[in-house]
């Protein structure tokens, strides 16, 4: 739990936030409890865009075009996006929760416990990672025609690692509504700051148009990171960080013991070429080429044993902060109550003046939500009507049923009066 700007449990819209788990320079990032009128409860991971991004037209416009785009992805390593929204003036996204680490955390508990991570898990959680990256690079639309997804922005903080083993990225696509002129990285404003260590170096040039191969390049440096167990390019200053991530000339993997070392240290290599055209060309490429290295050295890997290792290393940690969770969880509960009674009133509004709508810009309208389209109307099955021969036939044969029934009736009457009568 992070320090909060504001009290916590707060009422935003339907969702009852309460901790602040992270706050970048695009928005803060809560974890969230929802209750439907049925009472089930669902935690979820709120992504509040800071208000003067909530008044940046081009910004808005940008994030809801990807939040579209991007509300098409649904695989088991990528981190699923509920909703794009926007209450009292304020856009938001709802998103899965993955309770565990980031990428970036796992880096620092490993250095912390002084443990250094098994080369079968480095390889495990690129993988993954790459796993989720190509699904999105290979989307398609119904007519076949490719959506053209590029994350922009894979780094530490947007690979999240559950307690179960799993290994999900996030944020796709957001990158690209901060960047509005893909030219122009301004350093200091939005979430950019940190993240230019993650950049291949066409990206941070802005002459070349990015694709898929930008988002290969930063899992390599992940790979490259996670089996050095230290930053490549990342320095304290900012200016030597872009300097060195643009000269994109990574040092070779330093040889920790590894099984065919050189083969694995080619493979690093190629994933950090400058030139595009000389890396891995897609997902699935660079997954057959780290899976062959670990069946050729016999290194066994699987989620049950990757959670088994952060169990034994860090369960304490996941337990305590499940604890403390929970507890404020039960809080809730009460706060709702307290919430909920007609006596209460929501928090004021601000004042619509406050922020006037922008000049011809198509926004959601608040409390709408984008990500919740309406049924297809051909989605819908229609009521049974029978065709008027077929009605015909039909109330013709029930007709014909009724006649019979009536006569074996007055058969079954009059047999029995009769037996009566005779006795
Ligand atoms: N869906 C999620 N589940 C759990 N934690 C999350 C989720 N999304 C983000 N986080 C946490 O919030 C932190 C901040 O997220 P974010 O603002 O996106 O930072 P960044 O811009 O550095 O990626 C992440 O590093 C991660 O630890
Ligand atoms: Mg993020």
């Amino acid at each position: 739990m992070i320090e909060s700007s504001q009290n916590l449990p707060t009422r935003f819209g339907s969702f009852y936030l309460f901790d602040l788990i992270g706050r970048g320079g695009m928005a803060e990032i809560f974890l969230a409890k929802t209750f439907t009128s049925l009472g089930t409860e669902r935690l979820s991971v709120i992504k509040r865009i800071l208000p003067h991004l909530s008044e940046d037209k081009v910004f808005c416009e940008m994030l809801i075009a990807e939040a579209k785009l991007c509300a098409r992805l649904s695989h088991a390593n990528v981190v699923h996006t509920h909703d794009l929204g926007v209450i009292r003036d304020q856009y938001y996204i709802a998103m899965e929760y993955i309770e565990g680490f980031d990428l970036n955390q796992l880096l620092s508990l490993l250095s912390k416990a002084q443990t250094s991570l098994p080369l079968q898990f480095g390889i495990y959680i690129i993988m993954e990672t790459l796993q989720g990256l190509d699904y999105a690079h290979r989307l398609s639309d119904t007519g076949g025609a490719p959506l053209g997804i590029i994350h922009r922005d894979v780094s530490p903080t947007n690979v999240l690692i559950s307690t179960e083993g799993d290994v999900k990225v996030c944020d796709f696509g957001i990158a690209k509504a901060t960047m509005s002129d893909v030219g122009q990285i301004h350093l200091d404003e939005y979430h950019l700051k940190g993240k230019v260590a993650y950049m291949a170096p066409e990206a941070i040039g802005g002459q070349q148009a990015v694709d898929r191969r930008a988002d290969l390049y930063a899992a390599g440096i992940l790979l490259w990171e996670l089996l050095s167990g230290r930053r490549l390019y990342k320095r304290k200053d900012e200016n030597e960080t872009m300097a060195l991530a643009q000269e994109a000339a990574a040092p070779r993997l330093v040889d920790r013991g590894f099984p065919e070392y050189e083969r694995l240290a080619d493979m690093v290599e190629k994933a950090l070429s400058k030139n595009p055209s000389e890396r891995y060309q897609s997902g699935a490429e660079f997954i057959d080429a780290l899976s062959e290295y670990l069946h050729r050295n016999k290194l066994i890997v699987s989620q049950l044993k990757f959670a088994d290792f952060l169990m034994e290393h860090f369960g304490e940690d996941l337990y305590r902060h499940r604890r403390e969770r929970e507890k404020v969880l039960d809080e809730i509960g009460e706060y709702r109550e307290r919430h909920s009674r007609p006596d209460m009133v929501e928090p004021p509004t601000p004042d619509p003046d406050a922020f006037p709508p922008f000049d011809g810009f198509e926004g959601l309208e608040e409390g709408e939500s984008l990500l919740q389209t309406p049924p297809r109307a051909q989605a819908i099955p229609a009521p049974f009507q029978p065709k008027p021969q077929v009605f015909a036939r039909l109330s013709q044969e029930v007709s014909t049923t009724m006649w019979v029934a009536a006569a074996l009736a007055l058969v079954l009457v009059a047999a029995i009066v009769g037996f009566f009568a005779l006795r």
